[in-house]
């Protein structure tokens, strides 16, 4: 394996010739799904023979212990093979992540936490023996209200410091400007449409397993470490998943549980989570409360800006980190963020859908809104005159990479017609719909992951990529094939992708919005070294090189590649090492989302009526395959702007609406047509590829535009999302 250190801005490279990269190629794994051959976890029968089935029994209380449970109904009914509890599960591992390991004790931590596992022959025969299993609790009085719990919350052990500048307190209080606001936004559910899965089959000490997760690198390290086995004994295989959006970024339930009800029963065992299942048993999104304090001169300039966040969990997890973007969106002399952790009895809350941004700016940019009001300013203008462009924590010596908000909400003010809002609210009628617009600007940080893939070049001359990358419906297949093509000079018909494999090399994964630029940049460094080997094969050492219709040309000569890669082809691995350009520029992907809704004027029911995003995000990989992830995104934001909550019972302590007919996300029938337009960038700090996650830039800032624009349409102000219509009569 040989590393690529990227640790200077990226010179001119075969990647900028853009011949392939940059162009809207089709998803290549495109046929393959839509026709049924591409297999998700559960999906997959080779080399699986005898393969039983579990079903997971879920706590029936929220906190406090298991008195008794009684297995022997359950173990005579017909086709049970085994149940697992406490009681007979192996010992595991001491805590990896999240829902690593399983059936530890008696305890009860939250409701539907798995108490046992019932495998049997059929999946029907698992799900009815696991009814009954009769079990006895003794609850405990558990914390389940946010609001109350927020009193008593505290500093998290790690993640996000407090960070402060200046003097806020003094600052905020001297500003002739206050704006002071609170804002909240419930529990959201991932929501993928493949649920948690896996199929796991041990041969000796040797583990295989099939499932549905975003970093395959992860699990292996987590599985190894919960079921106490070397990871080199453990393989991991994820080369489809139906969506991650974070839920998959961890194992969780399905895997452990399929892993141990493998070994015991001496047989494979498919275990999917239930759709029910999956609110409370797998992780969630942790509602927040959030306080946001901005002080401006008359004019507007922002000069103290402050946000606090609360958000619950279970002890010692992480916190929903909704102040991350407010250290850096907007300029401001004397500042504060700070996250504090509520301790909670609700089920675990983890990463989801651009975890911090996506729920901080629903809050951020609807308070720059309320300020732009305030201070009777264009809220397009408010936001340009308080634009920085260098980290504004840390000062000039820390510049953004790049950094196109104004140019996004400039060129976004001028496609959308934003000159034809009415700031004053209330006033645009359409029949019985009030007509609003809103803004609200985008951002998401830029985070980069090592990455590692092997390039081969086969006999006949075409190319296979290895990689562990995982392609989470995102385009991660096309996009790894284009970088290949382009670097080899090659048509993409020439390039076969495989992915998700634990035996390839090590990758990035889904996960971020770090997957692209990073995995990408993998095979950048994979093919170098491929491309030098050719080079040394071809005898042009240290020449100039062009790769071109499959041949490589230097010195006045061109040789075919599929002459040089012989009977065994030339096999080259390489791995992106990413260096400290991250530590001296700032790095995030921008954009400004405009939104147009009607209300109507008696039921409250919101529409929307046009949507327009505009992101800068470096080079864009595939503007097909980013379109898509974007239009993904700001559909999300409408679900978190409108409709999605998982609805808290306050007295039991579990998310009451569990399935997609309750826990409401946007349908074609509630999105219009929605537009994107990416500004050209290169951004030459971010990798050889020179572009910046794109994928969760869609949902940041996007929910906020459309309450911006209810608020511009009714003149109602909500600040508890979602902003259903009962909360706008
Ligand atoms: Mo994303 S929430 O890091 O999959």
């Amino acid at each position: 394996m040989t590393d690529y250190h990227f640790d200077t801005p990226a010179g001119p490279n075969p990647i900028d010739q853009q011949k392939i990269i940059g162009h809207p190629h089709d998803r290549i794994d495109g046929p393959r799904k839509v026709s049924g051959q591409a297999p998700y976890a559960q999906d997959y029968r080779d080399g699986i023979s005898n393969i039983a089935y579990g079903f997971i029994v879920g706590a029936g209380i929220a906190t406090g212990r298991i008195d008794r449970i009684d297995t022997r109904e359950a173990e005579a009914a017909p086709g049970v093979l085994l149940v697992m509890t406490h009681l007979n599960a192996p010992k595991q591992g001491p805590h990896q992540h999240d829902l690593a390991p399983q059936l530890t004790g008696p305890e009860i931590h939250f409701y539907d936490e798995a108490v046992a596992l019932v495998i049997a022959d059929t999946f029907e025969q698992a799900r009815d023996a696991a009814k009954l299993v009769r079990i006895s609790y003794t609850p405990k009085k558990g914390r389940f209200d946010l609001a109350q719990e927020r009193l008593n919350a505290v500093k998290p052990d790690e993640d996000e410091p407090d960070t402060s500048t200046g003097d806020f307190a003094q600052g905020f209080a001297a500003a002739p400007v206050q704006l002071d606001v609170t804002y909240t936004t419930p529990d959201q559910s991932h929501m993928m449409m493949e649920p948690h899965a896996t199929i796991a089959k041990w041969e000796g000490d040797r583990l295989t397993l099939w499932t549905s997760n975003q970093m395959v690198h992860w699990a292996i390290r987590d599985v190894a470490g919960t079921l106490m086995i070397p990871e080199e004994n453990v393989r991991v295989l994820s080369a489809f998943v139906g969506g991650g959006f974070g839920a998959k970024l961890w194992i969780q339930s399905d895997a452990v549980l399929a892993a141990l009800g493998a070994r015991a029963a001496g047989r494979p065992v498919k275990l999917a989570l239930a759709r029910p299942q999956i609110m409370n048993n797998a992780t969630h999104r942790p509602a927040t409360i959030q306080r946001i304090r901005i002080g401006t001169d008359p004019q507007g300039r922002i000069l103290a800006i402050g946000h606090e966040v609360w958000s619950g969990n279970q002890p010692g997890r992480k916190i929903e980190n909704a102040a991350q973007q407010t250290r850096l969106l907007y300029a401001g002399k004397d500042r504060m963020t700070s996250h504090r952790l509520a301790v909670m009895d609700l089920p675990v809350g983890n990463s989801m859908r651009a975890p911090g941004e996506a729920v901080g700016l629903l809050a951020l940019e609807a308070a720059m809104d309320e300020l732009a009001e305030k201070l009777n300013m264009d809220p397009v203008e408010l936001r340009i005159i308080n634009d920085v462009q260098f980290d504004p924590e840390k000062g000039p010596s820390r510049p953004f990479s790049t950094r196109k908000l104004v140019e996004c909400l400039r060129h976004g003010a001028r496609e959308f017609g934003w000159s034809k809002r009415n700031p004053k609210p209330g006033q645009v009628r359409d029949g019985n719909w009030l007509v609003g617009m809103g803004v609200g600007s985008a951002i998401r940080n830029n985070l980069s992951k090592n990455s590692g893939a092997r390039v081969t070049l086969r006999p006949h001359g075409s190319v296979l990529i290895e990689t562990q990358m995982t392609d989470i419906g995102t385009g991660s297949y096309t996009i790894l094939a284009q970088t290949a093509a382009e670097m080899l000079g090659l048509p993409m018909d020439r390039v076969e992708v495989r992915l998700g494999d634990s035996r390839f090399p090590e990758s990035a994964g889904s996960g971020g919005s770090w997957g692209a630029n990073s995995s990408t940049a993998g095979v950048f460094a994979a093919c170098e070294q491929l491309r030098q080997q050719i080079a040394q094969k071809a005898g042009f050492g240290g020449a100039e090189l062009t790769f071109r219709g499959g041949q490589v040309h230097a010195q006045g000569r061109s040789v075919s590649l599929a002459s040089l890669a012989g009977k065994n082809g030339i096999a080259a691995d390489g791995t992106i090492v990413f260096g400290d350009l991250e530590k001296r520029y700032a790095q995030a992907s921008f954009g400004a989302h405009f939104c147009e809704v009607g209300v109507d004027r008696y039921t409250g029911e919101t529409r929307i009526r046009r949507l327009l995003s505009v992101a800068a995000a470096g080079r864009i990989l595939n503007p097909k395959t980013a379109r898509n992830q974007c239009l993904g995104g700001m559909t999300m934001g409408v679900g978190a702007a409108l409709m999605e909550e998982c609805v808290v019972d306050t007295r039991f302590g579990y998310f009451v609406n569990h399935d997609l007919a309750e826990y409401h996300v946007p349908v074609h029938a509630d999105i219009p047509d929605l537009e994107v337009i990416f500004l050209e960038e290169l951004d030459d700090k971010s990798s050889p590829m020179k572009a910046k996650g794109v994928g969760e830039l869609g949902i940041c800032g996007v929910g906020a535009a459309v309450a911006n624009a209810i608020y511009n349409a009714t003149g109602v102000r909500v600040r508890d999302y979602p902003l259903t219509m009962d909360k706008l009569l």
